[in-house]
Order: C-alpha cells, then sequence, then structure tokens
C-alpha cells in the first residue's frame, strides 16, 4: 500500500512539476530563516552542556564528538565511535536544522529534541553514563549551579531542564543564506547554469517527493529501497522498530539534505561514501532511473549549493569540576 502510495505521489509530484514555469513562491523548497532566539542564557547554557565530556561516563564525549559543529554537525564517520571505542550501529545525522524534523532519529523513535538528548547520555554504547551521574556531576560544580538557577530560577538541576537547555541550543543550529536559498529569494545569478541544470533534475525525475520543504527532507518516512530493495548488512530495521509493523521495515525518516555536502558518508548505514554513490543509489533503487555520469554531476552540483551559514560558535569555557565531583571512569567495565 505504502510503496504504491509513495509511486503515486512521485507521480502526481512529476506531472506537476515536469516542464511548468513556477515561480519560486511555488517551489517545493523553501528557505530556511535564522533562528529567533528567546532566551540567549538557556541556549547558551545548552552550548556548554553541548560541548561538555562530563554529561558521558568517561569525561571524554561530548555531543560534540559525534556531531562536530566544525564538520556538518556530524562526526564524517560510517558509523560512530562510543564508550570505549565501541563501532555504533548506525550514522550520525547532522545536528543542523534537525529543529526542523517531524521527529528525531534515523527511525523517528524520539519525538522532539528534548525527547532525543536524554538518549545519548544513557546509551551505554554512546556515552555510557546515566541520568542520575549525569545530574549528579552538574550539581557538584558551582558555576553549573549558578547558570541553571538564573535560567530556570530552581536550586538543583534535573535532567528535564539539562535536555530542555540542549535542545534550546540545537533550535539555534539552523544555516541560512545557502547560495540555493539566495536563488530562491530572487537572487537569479547565485546559481550557474549546471547547478540549476540538477535542480530541474531533481525536480523533474521525482527526488522532490521525498525531499521538499524547508529541509529538502526531515519531514516524511520512506521506504529506503521502494523500486528495487537496498541490500545492506547493517541491522537497523527503520520505522518498524518504533511501530512493530512489517510495512514499516526500512522505512526510515528522509534526512535533510541542507549541508549534504558536509555530512558524509550517507545512509543510515554510511555505505555511500560520497554525492556521486548516494545520487546513484537513489535513482535506481527510488526511481527506477539511472542517470548519465553527467546528470548526476549536475545534481551533485545543485547540491552542493545547499550548503548554509554554518552556526557561528565562540567555544565555550567549562565550569571547573570540584573536590566532590564524581571522577570520569574512561576504561570501566
Ligand atoms: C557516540 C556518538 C554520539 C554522541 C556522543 C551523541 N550522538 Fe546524537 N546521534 C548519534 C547517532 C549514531 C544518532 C542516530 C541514532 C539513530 O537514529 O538511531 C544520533 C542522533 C541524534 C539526533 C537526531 C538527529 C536526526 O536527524 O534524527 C540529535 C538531535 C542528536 N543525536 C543530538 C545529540 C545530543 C544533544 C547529544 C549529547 C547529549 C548527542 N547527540 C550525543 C551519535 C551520537
Ligand atoms: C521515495 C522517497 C525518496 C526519493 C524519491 C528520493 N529519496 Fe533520497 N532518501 C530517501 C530516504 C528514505 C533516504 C535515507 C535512506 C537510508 O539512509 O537508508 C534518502 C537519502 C538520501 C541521501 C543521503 C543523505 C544522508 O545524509 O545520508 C541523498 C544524498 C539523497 N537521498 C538524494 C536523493 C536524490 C538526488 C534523489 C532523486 C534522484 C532522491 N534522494 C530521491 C528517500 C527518497
Amino acid at each position: 500500500m505504502r510503496k504504491q502510495s509513495t509511486l503515486l505521489a512521485i507521480g502526481i509530484v512529476l506531472s506537476l512539476w515536469a516542464g511548468q514555469a513556477w515561480s519560486t513562491a511555488q517551489e517545493p523548497i523553501q528557505p530556511v530563516e535564522p533562528a529567533i532566539v528567546k532566551d540567549p542564557a538557556k541556549v547558551e547554557l545548552g552550548k556548554k552542556l553541548f560541548f561538555d565530556p562530563r554529561l558521558s561516563r568517561s569525561g571524554a564525549i561530548s555531543c560534540n564528538s559525534c556531531h562536530n559543529l566544525a564538520m556538518g554537525g556530524s562526526d564524517n564517520l560510517k558509523a560512530s565511535i562510543g564508550h570505549k571505542w565501541q563501532q555504533g550501529g548506525i550514522n550520525s545525522p547532522t545536528v543542523l536544522n534537525s529543529s526542523l524534523n517531524i521527529a528525531q532519529f534515523w527511525d523517528g523513535r524520539a519525538k522532539d529534541l528534548r525527547e532525543q538528548a536524554g538518549g545519548p547520555i544513557e546509551n551505554p554504547m554512546e556515552m555510557a553514563s546515566t541520568h542520575e551521574l549525569a545530574v549528579q556531576v552538574l550539581n557538584s560544580i558551582p558555576g553549573y549551579r549558578a547558570e541553571f538557577k538564573q535560567v530556570f530560577g530552581k536550586d538543583s538541576i534535573t535532567i528535564g531542564e539539562v535536555t530542555s537547555a540542549l535542545a534550546a541550543f540545537e533550535e539555534t543550529l539552523v544555516t541560512p543564506n545557502s547560495r540555493f536559498d539566495q536563488w530562491l529569494k530572487g537572487d537569479k545569478k547565485a546559481l550557474t547554469v549546471r547547478e540549476l541544470g540538477g535542480y530541474e533534475l531533481f525536480k523533474n525525475s521525482g527526488c522532490v517527493a521525498c525531499h521538499n520543504g524547508v529541509a529538502v527532507g526531515g519531514n516524511s518516512f520512506q521506504k529506503m529501497g521502494l523500486v528495487t530493495p537496498y541490500v545492506t548488512e547493517n541491522k537497523a530495521e527503520g520505522r518498524a522498530a518504533v511501530t512493530g509493523k512489517d510495512a514499516d521495515r526500512f522505512n526510515f525518516k528522509v534526512p535533510t539534505l541542507r549541508n549534504v555536502a558536509l555530512t558524509y558518508p550517507y545512509f543510515h548505514d554510511g555505505e555511500a561514501a560520497t554525492l556521486t554513490q548516494a545520487v546513484d543509489v537513489m535513482g535506481r533503487l527510488q526511481l527506477g532511473r539511472t542517470f548519465t555520469p553527467d546528470e548526476n554531476a549536475q545534481i551533485v552540483a545543485f547540491l552542493k549549493t545547499l550548503t548554509g551559514d554554518q552556526p557561528v560558535i565562540q567555544y565555550p569555557v567549562l565550569p571547573p569540576s570540584e573536590d566532590d565531583t564524581p571522577r570520569p571512569e574512561p576504561f570501566v567495565k
């Protein structure tokens, strides 16, 4: 059913966009707008937490280890390295523009950024701490106590405030002003002829059926291997892990294509090393279409125009631990 309805959707999209002269207001992709910061102190606190490896059992792994803001909010590894050098089971998605996602994680098992942020701290493969221990560490640090008090007005810290501050920081990690967005906003010189050709192919061949909206993805779950099955050794089941429905097997959240030039390797298993490979697989498996090398190169050229202004991060100075702060345990069993 789902496969048919997605194919139907692609058909409708194709007939809608094929060869028509639309104004940019009717494009299937909309520009990223800058974040509006309502509570700067909360964002600043969230930034500290994002960079603080003391949220991990080892004292060595922070959110930024796997979502490196110097590398497009990802780690550029097939699968992340977690506690005690363990290899994670799935590719780390970017945190950039993640506030635009319908849900978090490849299978959407967290409904929003707040719910998501609690996960990695106590995931034994990732930061391998517990919420109790992480909160105990933070509560032992006077600098944090003062800052949480200022932001939340309470004397002691709870995990809910930790995840709330992390989410507030992540909401600022949007990337407006890409060359493609400049074009969308009317600067017709912002793209080259080849980049525009790539965008036309992206629309006319049906990529936009799944990769659309502000994030060019992130807003639906779709089958990986819609036309031709995807073969992988990776164990991830996709959305079926959440719904328990067989029909959802291999349905993954469509990744955002914003900043995709920075977030290699690609797919949930990280098996596509380059954009050329990823575009080729998408064409064949999702649309039953084999692009010529030149068509592929044009689509890749278009995808590279989706790199926006990266968040300007002033590296935070973290408040020091106290004598009674629980010590890091990098090598515990
Ligand atoms: C050891 C590596 C690692 C660490 C540390 C880590 N993450 Fe992740 N993160 C991942 C992986 C891998 C996924 C994808 C997991 C999945 O979908 O099952 C992910 C998913 C996410 C997502 C969802 C993005 C999306 O598009 O679905 C967000 C947001 C996120 N992490 C934020 C954080 C925050 C905040 C922290 C720190 C508290 C953190 N991560 C720590 C590896 C890591
Ligand atoms: C039927 C829906 C659908 C269509 C059509 C589709 N995609 Fe995708 N795309 C997905 C899904 C789902 C994933 C994630 C698959 C996975 O990781 O297993 C994805 C992943 C990608 C990725 C990798 C992103 C990353 O960060 O890992 C790129 C690049 C991409 N698509 C480009 C395209 C292009 C170009 C086209 C058109 C030729 C296209 N897609 C057509 C659903 C679709």
